[in-house]
């Protein structure tokens, strides 16, 4: 598709739990994405991150969530689309990524099986060759054939493994934008090292966007070009990821750079800058 400005752009976005009692999940929210680049929004757990991510994804039950606001891909607000019209947007125009790989994949089915069933959904393939596929696109993370013909299944293989073919699957069918949701928090921290940098170079190679989503400062900074800062649902903090470690103009951005900065011992993921 033929494309000016950005690939995404999100305008007053508002999540609200109204079952919960609580202040709203996220409070007016805006922000753009071009074609290929990577945002982190970073913030401290309740801050309003996946709410973000599932509302974008249309991955929210309407019946308890509240939804505000605007999130146009390719021009298209998402938050008016049918359920129907939001399928076929996810895979092939925008898929996610989530934080426990294990729990992602179905421990009863293939992990071939499952990338092939992507592929057969959003992109109506048949299953010869939504297998021959799949397997590619697992080649691509790391996963030969060999591995998975001894270990088919998700608990034979390691989080790591499990989280490679997590991507594999939500790359296959080619999407533009790929949010990834604290894809290495439940993953050792060389393991971390390997995800970023396999999620770095796939969406470079393939041009994709991507939303980074993380508690990890020093993590964000090696990956995203901007970062927004969440704080009890408010952006509190939008720019270029050097501007705002260097110049942050709100207090818990401050202290978070402070945080790391005294923690020699963070145990964070060492990945070298992009
Ligand atoms: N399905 C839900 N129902 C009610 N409250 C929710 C639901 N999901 C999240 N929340 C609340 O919304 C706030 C933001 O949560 P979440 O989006 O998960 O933040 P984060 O991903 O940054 O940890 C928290 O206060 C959380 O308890
Ligand atoms: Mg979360």
């Amino acid at each position: 598709m033929a494309m000016n400005g950005p690939l995404l752009e999100v305008k007053g976005l508002g999540v609200a739990y109204p079952a919960a009692a609580a202040p709203a999940a996220v409070k007016d929210v805006s922000f753009s994405l071009n074609p290929g680049s990577v945002l982190g929004v970073i913030g401290e757990s309740g801050s309003g991150k996946t709410s973000l991510a599932l509302a974008l994804m249309g991955l929210l039950d309407t019946a308890s969530a509240r939804i505000a606001g605007e999130a146009r891909f390719e021009g298209r607000n998402l938050l008016g689309l049918s359920e129907r019209e939001m399928c076929r947007i996810r895979g092939s125009g925008m898929a996610m990524i989530f934080q426990d790989p294990v729990a992602s994949l179905d421990p009863a089915m293939r992990i071939l099986d499952q990338v092939a069933e992507t592929l057969r959904l959003h992109r109506g393939l048949g299953r010869k060759q939504a297998r021959s596929l799949a397997a590619g696109e697992l080649g691509k993370v790391g996963i030969e054939p060999e591995l998975l013909a001894a270990a088919p299944y998700a608990h034979q293989l390691s989080g790591g493994q499990c989280q490679r073919a997590m991507i594999a699957a939500a790359l296959a069918c080619g999407p533009r934008l790929l949010i990834a949701d604290e894809p290495t928090s439940s993953l050792d921290v060389t393991l971390q090292a390997q995800v970023i940098v396999l999620l770095r170079e796939r969406c470079r190679q393939d041009d994709i966007a991507m939303i980074f989503i993380s508690h990890d400062l020093p993590l964000v900074s090696t990956i995203a070009g901007e970062v927004m800062v969440m704080y009890r649902g408010e952006a509190v903090e939008y720019g270029a990821c050097g501007q705002v470690l260097t110049n942050p103009s709100h207090e818990f951005t401050a202290e978070m750079i402070a945080a790391v900065a005294d923690g020699p011992e963070r145990g964070g993921a060492t990945v070298a800058p992009a």
